[in-house]
């Protein structure tokens, strides 16, 4: 039987960083509890599911992609009554929640690795990759060798990001039973999805030398989540992304995953991670069309984002995040939004979060780029190591949620948070966008509450027009019964013409004529067509 997958199209996804978001016992690290108090925040924007990070119990060497027990919470954010109060409020309110599914790796604290690492004879041993000596010259994602001695045994094991975040070896039949066991565990409790961390790692070919991709991938996550009570449940993998791995992992008949996040536009602008190279809004825009197409051609979902806790703001790398700031973010959220597709918002986005600077290594906390300082420390000079940090840290969109204007920002009653706040935050933050004639948030309140209303913003096909035009994006969204046109300006003013006529329904400027004419640098405009 055909699935469809046609519901999907209906989720905006409010994606929190737990740490960050909201303090609720003056720890100075956001928390459940903190979450809970927001839900009616989260509705407002108009989204109806939330993805939340890592809220597992774990050491924090990776803010919790290092899981020590997948069944519990970690004490930092409250306890599993707060999870299971959370789970029902948002419920109630008629929002999903959708948790991180870490399987590649746990903590090195995990107590099947220290059974593993204790002796070769030891039945865990096998749920890990171990060798006598290193196979290959893999290195850690976060800088050094990605294996590491353990002295119990005399071998190596596998680390594919931290020393602390050992590989888990998918090969073993037990290990899969373990894993099908937690996605139960959490759905049992009533969870609506699953986004499923660096899923393409999970089967790897030594020989091969492939870490990633290995030739039982599409077999495992089948295996896991193509079970039948699963039906229902939402997934999205983060995975490598070409046309052929969406094909095989989203593909209608394939039982594997209902999405995959495709990021290959949020690589423009950017050589590697840290280095800023020249680009324009034309070329993410060009990526997106691809995708655009490819999926619709394929009747696959295609994930909308520009940001998530992974990356530095895309407002302060692609467009101009400072007197053009509230034209910038609105202009982004409606280009990008308003395809087809599902959009995921990351916290903060909604009010223009923008890169912050630090001068000092001790304000940064994420174990990636104090890896690639520990890497380059003497090679680069210092200075321009911290702008590339600055630049390129991961720490940017993980800085916490400034609700407000005061000292702490209403984000904690703590003296400090668990990571000092954007550089920005006095100017940026959620009362003062609420109460500026030119709110973000406000506009992303329009835009969700028009895309709730048009089926056509959710369902309709979708067509680019003026192809050729540089500067701007254009397309159309349509249904048998609606025609919606975006037109969005980017980074220079220009006259753009020869576009059909039609009601004005949303704009980020004080648009006075119709869809032709001179349009501002990152001014925006949707048309209803006749
Ligand atoms: C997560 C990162 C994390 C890594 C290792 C990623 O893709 O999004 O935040 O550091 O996986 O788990």
């Amino acid at each position: 039987m055909k699935k469809s997958f046609s519901d999907c199209y209906d989720l905006v996804v409010y994606q929190i960083y737990p740490r960050s978001f909201k303090d609720s016992n003056a720890d100075g690290v956001g928390d459940l509890c903190g979450i809970i108090s927001k839900l009616d925040y989260i509705k407002s924007l108009g989204a109806n599911a939330i993805w939340l990070c890592p809220i597992f119990k774990s050491p924090q060497c990776d803010n919790g992609y290092d899981i020590s027990d997948y069944r519990d919470i970690d004490p930092l954010y409250g306890t599993m009554d707060d999870f299971d109060r959370l789970l029902a409020a948002a419920h109630e309110k008629g929002i999903k929640i959708i948790m991180d599914f870490v399987a590649n790796h746990t903590s090195s604290e995990h107590e099947w690795f220290r059974e593993a690492r204790s002796s070769k004879e030891n039945p865990y041993h096998g749920y890990y990759y171990w060798a006598d000596r290193p196979l290959n010259d893999w290195r850690s994602e976060f800088g050094g060798s990605a294996w590491e001695y353990n002295e119990a045994t005399g071998e190596y094991y596998l680390h594919s990001f931290a020393v602390g975040q050992p590989d888990v070896n998918w090969t073993n039949p037990k290990v899969r039973e373990e894993y099908k066991a937690i996605v139960d565990f959490w759905v049992n409790k009533g969870v609506d999805g699953f986004r499923c961390d660096v899923l393409d790692h999970i089967s790897k070919d030594f020989k091969k030398g492939l870490r990633r991709n290995g030739p039982h991938l599409h077999e495992y996550i089948r295996e896991v989540f193509g079970r039948d009570h699963l039906e229902n449940i939402y997934t999205v993998g983060e995975a490598e992304t070409t046309t052929e791995s969406i094909l095989a992992t989203c593909g209608q008949d394939r039982k594997e995953l209902k999405s995959v996040f495709q990021f290959s536009h949020l690589a423009v602008g950017r050589r590697g991670k840290y280095t800023p190279v020249p680009h324009r809004m034309d070329e993410v825009k060009k990526i997106l069309v691809r995708w655009q197409r490819f999926t619709q051609k394929h009747d696959l979902l295609y994930i909308l984002l520009t940001d998530n806790h992974d990356r530095p703001w895309f407002l302060s790398r692609m467009a101009n995040d400072r007197e053009l700031r509230y034209e910038s973010a609105t202009n982004i959220a409606a280009a990008v939004f308003l395809l087809k597709g599902i959009p995921f918002v990351y916290e903060g986005q909604e009010i223009g979060c923008a890169n912050s600077h630090y001068s000092d290594l001790a304000s940064f906390n994420d174990v990636e780029c104090l890896g690639y300082y520990k890497e380059n420390e003497g090679k680069i000079p210092e200075s321009e190591l911290l702008e590339r940090i600055n630049f390129g840290s991961r720490d940017n969109s993980r800085r916490p949620f400034a609700w407000d204007e005061t000292e702490s920002h209403g984000f904690t009653e703590a003296k400090e948070p668990w990571l000092p706040y954007a550089t920005r935050s006095k100017e940026i933050n959620l009362s003062s966008d609420e109460k500026s004639e030119k709110s973000i948030s406000r506009f992303y309140r329009a835009l969700f509450a028009l895309r709730g209303e048009r089926e056509a913003l959710r369902r309709g096909s979708f067509r680019q027009l003026k192809r050729f035009k540089r500067n701007c994006f254009v397309y159309v969204r349509e249904n048998e019964k609606e025609k919606i046109l975006v037109v969005c300006n980017f980074e220079k003013a220009q006259k753009i013409s020869g576009l059909p006529e039609g009601k004005l329904l949303l704009s980020n400027a004080r648009r006075q004529s119709g869809a032709n004419g001179e349009y501002a640098a990152f001014e925006c405009a949707v048309y209803e067509l006749e």
